[in-house]
């Protein structure tokens, strides 16, 4: 059985990521600085970030105010972002992070990643088909590797590459990358993708943690799943704690989003319990279903991928 305090995982590089962390995709700017300062003083000690997101500014402006009334110390705490698709050319990948840590008001971050394994024309806006262009993996990742090299990525990672991608990039890496972050929940386990990341040192962080509810076009229903609520009312927990511990017990660090104090309380109340091995069986029965399935980024002339299965490598 999975020890109860899973508070970190330790990474290829050494670094011990926070096992939780606070998700800020979808976390529209005037609402989250509070979700940061709330998830701060509740202890979260990761924020995942990321410059599409449109939120960074908001972010730098929170964490600079708790730096300077001592809530936190930057060392103590573990932020990500991650590299937007229209800055893959290499010489644009170390202006992107610079960016980012303009808009966070940090000298560094714990971990950059390449969003996805799409690229989009330089400057190009939105996610119109006209944007995308020919991705050059390995070229973007020798930039990233020059981040890493510099100290201002202390680690590197990717984020939405299949396992077919993770191992195109391990075989012409020289910094292996840290993290694949990646859609995982009760209903998407990433089996095959986590396996083979273990295989490989690599850390597995689950987005989507909650199935991303608050999103009507994607019709996830995992807190209401009947496994997952029998499941809840069993261990006297929430939907939400259940899935994420979840996550947890199945060594993935987990994002949750909240922008409500009440849920950012819950969610984090997953470190002095566990769900026991019978009851976590039961997750196995729960039906699945990728619910970010990536559609923008495919198209039959003007994409790399010219279908969903393409873009995930049959991983569907
Ligand atoms: P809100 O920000 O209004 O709390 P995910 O992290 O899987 O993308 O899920 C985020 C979505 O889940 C958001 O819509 C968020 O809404 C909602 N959410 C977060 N925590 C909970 C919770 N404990 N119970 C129900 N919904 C939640």
């Amino acid at each position: 059985m999975a020890a109860t305090a899973i508070r970190f995982f330790e990474l290829n590089t050494g670094a011990k990521i926070p096992s939780f962390g606070l998700g800020t995709w979808q976390s529209d700017p005037g609402v989250v600085a509070d979700a940061v300062t709330t998830a701060i003083k509740a202890g979260y000690r990761h924020i995942d970030c990321a410059q599409i997101y449109g939120n960074e500014n908001e972010i730098g402006g929170a964490l600079k105010k708790l730096f300077a009334e001592g809530l936190v110390k930057r060392e103590e705490l573990w932020i990500t972002s991650k590299l937007w698709c229209n800055n893959h050319a290499p010489e644009d990948v170390p202006k992107a992070l610079d960016q980012t840590l303009q808009d966070l008001q940090l000298d560094y971050l714990d971990l950059y990643l390449i969003h996805w394994p799409v690229s989009m024309k330089k400057g190009s806006v939105g996610f119109k088909p006209e944007n995308l262009s020919q991705p050059d993996i390995p070229n973007t990742w020798k930039a990233m590797e020059g981040l890493h090299d510099s100290g201002k990525a202390r680690a590197i990672g990717v984020s939405n590459f299949s396992t077919k991608k993770l191992g195109d990039l391990l075989a012409v890496a020289r910094v292996p990358p840290a993290v694949n972050q990646v859609e995982c929940h009760p209903s998407w386990h990433q089996q095959k993708l986590h396996a083979f990341c273990k295989s490989k040192g690599i850390h597995l962080t689950g987005y989507s943690p909650l199935g991303s509810p608050g999103i009507r076009s994607i019709k996830s229903d995992i807190l209401t799943n009947p496994i997952v609520t029998m499941l809840a009312e069993k261990l006297g927990k929430t939907p939400a704690q259940v899935a994420l511990r979840w996550g947890l017990q199945m060594d993935h660090s987990v994002i949750p989003k909240s922008t409500k104090e009440a849920r950012i309380n819950e969610n984090f109340d997953v470190f002095d319990w566990s769900i026991p091995e019978d009851l976590f069986a039961k997750f196995s029965e729960i039906h699945r279903q990728r619910l970010i399935k990536g559609t923008a980024f495919v198209h039959e002339t003007l994409s790399a991928y010219k279908t969903i299965e393409e873009l995930w490598d049959g991983e569907l």
